[in-house]
């Protein structure tokens, strides 16, 4: 009796055992050894479980240039157990990025934060209606065309331009600190452009949005590897950061549930002020007519988050950025202003309809978004299906990331990449923009920023300089070129003199 209870229990063991391999071995099979029609990316091998994360060093844009140089333009690397491949040619990026197969966005633990709403971290049919509707308000309220129907932003920027000129009249060529004024007029312009709002940088609700925002960006750069690793949320620093992203996205998300209420109040039809009283008329016409929509006050809030944090960030480090090479470099500055002198003079305000006439002032700005290399790593993409590039099987789910730091910075493309020199952007005195130069990255999910950007730095820049001479304040060494590595590059804190240019 004893025997044949042994004998039932073994072989139920043993059949357990055996189909737990069988198990095991076809979801080996799936995962690991999916034969696919082309070979896969070639890249280095990391260690187990985390993959290549604890190589990945602080500037991640250096580390991931460095392997181009022996892997070549298209490779893969493992973080945890993600597969990345890194895209380092303009070409490659643009082949992919036109495909649907490659306009995913990674499902992740700090993307799950954001709980599937909003444009910059959402993918499938929700993106797509939502990034549609966005990308004709923008045309709508002028932000898509440096020429057509622009006249009502231009409007906006220009009485930003003049706060900001004001305040920074007051500092009487003593050495300063630009970022707080410049974040300030920039977000003044994003603010009226959303929801009609303008601030004092006084005003403390608003510094502590600001402040929220800029740290979303440095915040991001901490909590990231929680993406590939999501045991690392349990790290001290790393599950601070995880955390207080959480409780910063609450705090802004109540903020402007509170603007939402208050448009609703004063909402009507035929006179929408902004991108806040457009969306709430088109919801509404939506919810008359009974159509499936992803419409709704979650995604409203979660869009003002992603158009609020993506046009203040990036265009105030740009300007920032632009101000820093301009000071290091005054026969640059020589140049954009002797052409200011010449097509607007010294007296009537820089208008955008300038900007066609100023070449050399353009190349400047394309030249400040190549060297400053503000979205070094774009934002990652995820393959929706099993896909090929380049001669390489891409399987689903794989991690995309544009390396446009490599594509900027290429001494193959550009002569000594790491000088500052416009006139890399001219060609018989025009501006001349090559096609692997794509800041804004390219294709489906290309930045909806692009022409704000242009039209917020030409104005602020061009502002600037009219009015004062930008200086290295005396008895200081020059400001190195670093930047703060995080979401978005911003230069390291400096100190600028604005010498009036009347004096
Ligand atoms: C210097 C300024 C800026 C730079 C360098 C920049 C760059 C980028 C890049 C590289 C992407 C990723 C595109 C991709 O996934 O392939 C992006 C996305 C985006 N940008 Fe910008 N951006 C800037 C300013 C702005 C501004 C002012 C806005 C405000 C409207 C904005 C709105 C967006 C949005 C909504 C997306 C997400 C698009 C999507 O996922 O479909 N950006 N930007």
């Amino acid at each position: 009796m004893f025997h044949l209870v042994l004998n039932l229990v073994l072989s139920a063991s043993l059949f357990r055992a055996v189909l737990l391999s069988i198990i095991v071995f076809l979801l080996a099979k799936l995962f690991l050894f999916k034969s696919y029609s082309l070979p896969l990316p070639p890249g280095p091998f990391g260690v187990p479980i985390l993959g290549f994360l604890p190589f990945l060093g602080k500037d991640i844009h250096l580390t991931l240039t460095d392997l181009s140089t022996k892997y070549g333009p298209i490779y893969q690397i493992f973080l945890g157990s993600k597969r990345v491949v890194v895209i380092n040619d303009a070409k490659i990026i643009k082949e992919a990025f036109r495909l649907p197969a490659f306009s995913g966005r990674p499902d992740t633990e700090l993307t799950r934060i954001l709980q599937g709403y909003g444009i910059v971290n959402t993918d499938g049919a929700l993106w797509k209606e939502q990034r549609a509707f966005l990308h004709s308000v923008l045309r709508k309220l002028g932000a898509k065309s440096v020429t057509l129907g622009r006249d009502c932003l231009e409007h906006k920027i220009r009485s930003q331009v003049r706060e900001l000129l004001n305040d920074l009249s007051n500092t009487n060529g003593q050495s300063v600190r630009l970022r707080p004024f410049l974040a300030c007029a920039v977000s003044n312009v994003i603010g009226s452009l959303l929801m009609s709002m303008t601030f004092k940088s006084s005003d403390n609700k608003f510094r502590r949005i600001i402040e929220l925002m800029e740290e979303g960006f440095r915040l991001f750069a901490v909590a990231m590897p929680v993406n590939f690793f999501p045991l690392l949320r349990y790290m001290p620093l790393v599950s601070y950061a995880y955390e207080k992203m959480k409780a910063n996205r609450e705090e802004t998300s109540h903020y402007f549930t509170e603007i939402v209420d208050e448009h609703r109040k004063s909402l009507c039809e035929n006179n929408v002020r902004d991108f806040v009283d457009a969306y709430l008329v088109q919801h509404e016409r939506i919810k008359q007519s009974g159509q499936p929509s992803f419409f709704s006050e979650k995604q409203l809030i979660q869009v003002m988050n992603d158009i609020f944090s993506a046009g203040l960030e990036n265009v105030t480090s740009t300007v920032e950025w632009a101000v820093l090479f301009l000071m290091l470099n005054p026969d640059v500055q020589r140049k954009v202003y002797d052409e200011i002198e010449l097509v607007i003079g010294t007296e009537r305000e820089p208008e955008l309809a300038d900007l066609e006439s100023m070449p050399y002032t353009e190349a400047t700005f394309w030249e400040v978004l190549r060297r400053s290399n503000i979205v070094a790593l774009g934002n990652a993409h995820c393959t929706l299906d099993d896909s090929t590039l380049a001669g390489f099987s891409i399987p689903a789910t794989t991690h995309i990331l544009p390396n446009l730091y490599a594509i900027n910075m290429s001494p193959d493309l550009w002569e000594n990449p790491e000088n500052f020199v416009p006139e890399r952007f001219l060609q018989n005195g025009q501006v001349c923009k090559p096609d692997y130069f794509i800041p804004f990255s390219v294709g489906r999910r290309m930045c909806l920023g692009d022409v704000l950007t242009k039209m917020e730095v030409f104005l602020f820049l061009t502002s600037l300089l009219q009015k004062f001479s930008l200086q290295i304040p005396d008895q200081e060494k020059p400001p190195q070129v670093a930047s703060i590595v995080s979401a978005s590059m911003s230069p390291k804190p400096f100190k600028v003199c604005l010498v009036p240019r009347c004096l």
